[in-house]
């Protein structure tokens, strides 16, 4: 082969790789991550939004909770004053003709175009993850005809119809919220407990609702693991609800992610057995993800 034409060939070879890396999955997938309150929910969706995009993976982070743990866990800095969807109410007026509290006598549009949501509030992470911060959706699926819900619910079809990225919402403590507006279109849900008996009740609680919401693959990932008891122990509580998940993954405790909590980005640059447990997660989100 000609010098210039094998150059050329090594070029296309390589940007066909780059072309792969970037857009490794088309379609993409999204997962939900539900759970008891502290159980490390907003601890395990950043870290596997960051390893996702160390994959190539294009990420899209939605915070659902209202406290507005995630951005800080991903390593916005902490003085970031961020404002949820739900409270931008400039932009819910724009959206759906009214603001929050005057819908009587105002023509509420229910279905508004929110396409432009990524671009106007999406924040970008200094690792180039998308991030989205909603705001409870727990309204929305009480079905009250109020603007700032037919917002959030407008954003969630949205979000339900992206492809080409992989979408992790991490979502406030509890089951309450754990309805349709929240859950459409989402493939896998991805449930996090404690070894303790009380934490497992909010985890089976949401398998049922889960399985109701007809999400596909349901996975729990039992934290804080100190050692084989803790996994035995939780057997014991969780007897044969344990098999109706598709997959059980520990993940031990880990001193390290405390030394800068919430940030986790500190994490990747260390040994760290967390990481090595979520990567095994985040292999089997892939796999079914891309099933
Ligand atoms: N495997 C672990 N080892 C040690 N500490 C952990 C582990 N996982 C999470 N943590 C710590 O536990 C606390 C709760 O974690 P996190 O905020 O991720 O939980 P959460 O489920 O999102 O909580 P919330 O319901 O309040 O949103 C944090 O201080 C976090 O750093
Ligand atoms: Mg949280």
């Amino acid at each position: 082969m000609p010098k210039k034409d094998a150059r050329r060939e090594k070029i296309f070879e390589a940007a066909q790789k780059i072309k792969e890396r970037a857009h490794p999955d088309e379609k993409g997938f999204r997962v939900v991550i539900t759970g008891k309150g502290g159980a490390g929910k907003t601890t395990l969706t950043a870290l596997l939004a960051k390893l996702f995009k160390l994959d190539g993976y294009e990420v899209l982070a939605v915070d659902e909770d209202p406290q507005i743990n995630l951005p800080y866990a991903l390593g916005v800095p902490p003085e970031t004053d961020i404002v949820p969807l739900s409270r931008n109410f400039d932009y819910i007026e724009e959206k759906t003709g009214a603001r929050p509290g005057e819908t009587w006598g105002v023509m509420l549009s229910l279905n508004p175009d929110v396409k432009d949501v990524i671009d106007r509030f999406g924040m970008k992470t200094e690792d180039g993850i998308n991030l989205l911060v909603m705001g409870s959706v727990v309204q929305a699926a009480t079905g009250c005809l109020c603007p700032e819900n037919a917002l959030l619910d407008a954003v969630m079809r949205f979000i339900s119809l992206r492809e080409g990225e992989v979408i992790l919402m991490d979502t406030q403590a509890g089951v309450e919220h754990f309805g349709r507006a929240l859950a459409q279109g989402f493939s896998q849900a991805v449930i996090i407990t404690e070894p303790t008996f009380n934490a497992f009740q909010v985890a089976k609680h949401s398998l049922k609702l889960s399985k109701e919401l007809g999400i596909p693959h349901t996975h729990l990932a039992v934290n804080k693991v100190r050692s084989p008891n803790d996994m035995e122990r939780l057997k014991r509580i969780a007897g044969d609800t344990l098999s109706e998940f598709t997959n059980v993954f520990p993940l031990p405790y880990d001193e390290e992610i405390l030394k800068y909590e919430p940030n986790v980005s500190h994490l990747l640059k260390i040994s760290s057995p967390f990481v090595e447990a979520a990567r095994e997660i985040k292999e089997t989100l892939k796999k079914l993800g891309e099933g």
